[in-house]
């Protein structure tokens, strides 16, 4: 389900509405049903609340933000809404484990709560008033959007936070065949000349946006630069472990340092030393390292990396420029242009469980020949995440951003496989700390152009 789907002329259609909420609320079904119940009070990522918050927190934030704000409902339980309305983001294990919970509700409760909430939610989707300007969270359909977006959000955290599972928790559906084929291409770099960038989006122009995405930010003159064609892979990384990346203190800022040292990082969080050599561990198995797919590391591990090369990471407005850019001077919604994000432009979608060989989308390339940059990794900008100049909090849920402006998160773009077709848009945003090493992020270097 695309957003254009749900307000194709300005209005919403309840139905395609009603029909994404089944999808959505089916999909994240199935991404549960692949985990041994057994796991359910385990905290994979240690920097997160276990299985049972998310499967609360979905509902319980529909809930909030949609039933309870945009309509003024009574909401369905108090203490599972308090209980389940905000995850946690901490800085470190200390951090974490004080923000513990330590005692949740039972499947059955979670469960029994989420059905209500179904119930009523698409009660409300049929019947109820849910576009409108009385109430800021209605108006443009901002509730339906902001409850199905933030879903397909989790759905993935939930891959992310699975894939830390023992492998022995976790159901391999049919069809999951890793991709290996292909070896790395040569590494290369496009020139992207001097232009204007279009970041976020004018409200009128976009179904829906989170409030991050607005107001559109023309950044006149990104000065030309070269951008690597490909993302940096596995093999490419080896390079710089084998040549002790992680020992070598000069390629580190001293607060990347700092952090790589607390967390005892010693390579890329998805490598794995076996007797026999690296191996990728892979969300339903242990790979040897394939080394023609795409890297996934932190910020931190990116910046290391390309500092070592001599090069560095991209702007966020270098990325824009490189993804949506054109020689003409035009601008497109998409790297490739107008048409639909579908399977023949990238690894987004739950296409697959892992990344594929880096260039394996020629149809999903740029008008400059930059391939994946939508899809197969999320791309680390060298952006510190703030709101553009006229932001403002969105009314159905203040604290999405503006509680992460704090010069401590960086810019993602792009999408990885477990990012849903209705984020595959050129205004969105996401970001996360330099150091949090569970997401599906990859990178590229650029450089001033010479
Ligand atoms: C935008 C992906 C960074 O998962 O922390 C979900 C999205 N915000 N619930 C996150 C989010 C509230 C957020 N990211
Ligand atoms: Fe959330």
């Amino acid at each position: 389900m695309n957003n254009s789907h749900i307000r194709p002329d300005g209005r919403l259609d309840r139905q395609a509405a009603i029909d994404a909420y089944h999808d959505t609320r089916a999909r994240t079904a199935a991404l549960f049903d692949l985990v041994d119940g057994a796991a359910y009070y385990e905290r994979p990522i240690p920097l997160r609340h276990p299985l049972v918050f998310y499967e609360g927190h979905i509902p319980a934030f529909s809930v909030n933000c949609f039933l309870k704000k945009g309509l003024g409902h009574a909401g369905i339980d108090r203490d599972l809404e308090v209980l389940f309305a905000r995850g946690i983001d901490p800085s470190d294990r200390q951090a974490a484990a004080s923000s513990a919970i330590d005692s949740w509700p039972d499947r059955g409760t979670v469960q029994r709560y989420a059905r209500e909430a179904d119930r009523v939610i698409l009660e409300t989707l049929e019947n109820g008033v849910i576009e409108g300007d009385a109430n800021p969270v209605l108006s443009r359909g901002q509730g339906v959007f902001t409850m199905l977006e933030h879903e397909v959000m989790h759905q993935e955290t939930l891959l992310y936070m699975w894939h830390r599972l023992p492998l022995e928790r976790k159901r391999r559906p049919a069809g999951a065949d890793p991709l290996l084929a292909g070896a790395a291409p040569a590494r290369e770099r496009v020139l992207v000349p001097a232009g204007g960038a279009t970041l976020g989006s004018d409200v009128d122009d976009v179904p829906f946006g989170w409030d991050n995405e607005f107001p559109t930010c023309v950044v006149q003159e990104v000065p030309a630069f070269e951008i690597e064609r490909h993302n940096v892979t596995n093999q490419d990384y080896l390079a710089f472990v084998d040549a002790g990346g992680y020992a070598n203190r000069e390629v580190w800022t001293p607060a990347a340092w700092r952090r790589r040292q607390e967390a005892g990082r010693e390579h890329p969080l998805f490598w794995e030393r076996r007797a026999g050599g690296w191996t990728w561990r892979g969300m339903f198995e242990r790979l040897p390292l394939p080394l023609s797919w795409p890297v996934y590391v932190t910020h931190d591990e990116a910046a290391a990396y390309a500092t070592w090369k001599g090069l560095r990471l991209p702007s966020e407005a270098e990325f824009h420029r490189a993804a949506y850019g054109t020689p003409g001077g035009a601008e497109r919604p998409q790297p490739w242009g107008a048409g639909a994000p579908d399977a023949t432009r990238g690894n987004f979608d739950f296409r697959h469980w892992d990344a594929v060989p880096v260039g394996s989308y020629p149809a999903g390339a740029s008008a400059w020949g930059v391939h994946d940059l939508v899809g197969n990794g999320w791309e680390w900008t060298s952006t510190v995440f703030h709101g553009f100049p006229g932001f403002a909090a969105m009314a159905s849920y203040p604290e999405y951003s503006a509680d992460f402006f704090d010069g401590e998160h960086f810019v993602a773009k792009g999408a990885s496989p477990a990012t849903g077709r209705g984020l595959v848009r050129r205004s969105f945003r996401n970001w996360f700390r330099p150091h949090y090493p569970y997401v599906y992020a990859t990178f590229r270097c650029a450089r001033d152009a010479r």
